[in-house]
């Protein structure tokens, strides 16, 4: 049986784990995921060796994801983290997605049973995923490590996603160009700046979700094309210094299109668990990854963005990967606010 490493909250024992122990292990690995404004849209109920994920609608961002899209692809997310978890311990998960039509809310039904050593590969992946931190920013102007867009891709199949990367000059400009004009919509849009603003925090906030100021940089930084990323500090002046010991001039890195073919809530849910996979992986390596959602949020960009950029398939998420030193610190709520013993 496998022991509970500290990292996830517990001591390590020689004792073979609750299920109990075995779902809050999981649900402590499961926050770590990545969430839009972290805003952390879940929650878990744990019975035998069963453990149910839940969307928390009172998470959603009503203005920026009035149909939970981007809630979906949250919970995706921690749902693949979850799974990844009960592999770290040995165990086979078996997942049942969107089990009950009549709960859109239950995200996921997982249980545990068979046990399976944990490869190289799960553990490294696993290893992340305390590691990874969204960056927000330029990157080194290093290539990739050979082969890495290849694993990215195969891995976003696994979960009937595509990751397109988008190379060719004149497309990534259009790409940038559309979330310059996003960017742009939102912050004059007073709906959108109330919301952001009710997700992020000042500095020394106790708060454990949303944007504090230790996850962006103060002073934004510019590529060529420029990606420009949220206005989380609405000059305030908050947020990271410059590191003085980043490589200049700052690449915007290689760009990509996370797309499905489809646009329900199990395409959602797969954007999801293909988005962790790829961070995770990408992470690794030592790649980091940006994120922008803020062209998909409004229909009249996602829309030619479809149509022009991603061969008719959804997108569900930009990502920028390349190497940065990051410094970023995140918070999350911890296993016990989001796990409980009852559906
Ligand atoms: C669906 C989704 C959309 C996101 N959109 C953005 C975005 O537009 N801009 C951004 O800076 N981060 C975005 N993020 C990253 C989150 O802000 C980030 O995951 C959260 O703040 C937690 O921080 P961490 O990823 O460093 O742990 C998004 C994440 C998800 C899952």
């Amino acid at each position: 049986m496998g022991t509970v490493p500290s990292l996830y909250g517990q001591s390590d024992k020689a004792a073979p784990l609750t299920a109990w122990e075995v779902a809050r292990y999981c649900v402590a690995a499961a926050v770590w995921a990545p969430s839009v404004h972290n805003t952390q849209p879940w929650r878990f109920a744990a019975n035998g060796q069963q453990l149910s994920l839940y969307a928390d609608a009172g998470r959603r961002l009503a203005v920026a994801d009035p149909y939970g899209r981007e809630m979906m692809i949250s919970c995706g997310a921690a749902l693949f983290t979850a799974r990844l978890a009960l592999r770290s311990l040995g165990y086979i998960p078996e997942t049942a997605v969107l089990p009950d039509p009549g709960q859109s809310l239950l995200v996921a039904r997982i249980s545990w049973d068979g046990r399976a050593a944990c490869t190289e590969f799960e553990q490294r992946l696993f290893g992340q995923v305390r590691q990874r931190r969204t960056h927000r920013g330029g990157f080194d102007p290093v290539p990739l490590p050979p082969n890495l867009l290849a694993t990215l891709r195969e891995g976003a199949a696994r979960h009937d996603a595509m990751l397109r990367i988008v190379a060719d000059d004149g497309r990534r400009a259009a790409l940038a160009a559309a979330i310059r004009t996003a960017e742009d919509a939102e912050r004059i849009d007073s709906a959108f700046v109330r919301e952001i603003a009710a997700w992020v925090s000042p500095p020394g906030s106790p708060r454990s979700d949303g944007v504090p100021p230790t996850c962006y940089p103060a002073r934004a930084e510019h590529t060529e094309p420029d990606f420009p990323g949220r206005d989380f500090a609405h000059g305030r002046g908050w947020g990271l210094p410059r590191l003085s010991t980043a490589l200049w001039p700052r690449s915007a890195g290689v760009a990509g299109l996370l797309t499905t073919a489809h646009d329900h809530l199990l395409d959602w849910v797969n954007a999801g668990q293909a988005l962790q996979r790829i961070l995770l992986t990408a992470s690794t390596c030592g790649v980091a990854a940006a994120l922008h959602s803020q062209p998909l949020e409004l229909g009249w960009l996602r829309e030619p963005i479809r149509a022009g950029l991603s061969d008719g398939a959804y997108p569900q998420l930009v990502l920028r990967l390349g190497y940065a030193v990051q410094t970023e610190v995140s918070v999350r709520r911890p296993a016990d606010d989001v796990l409980s013993a009852t559906e």
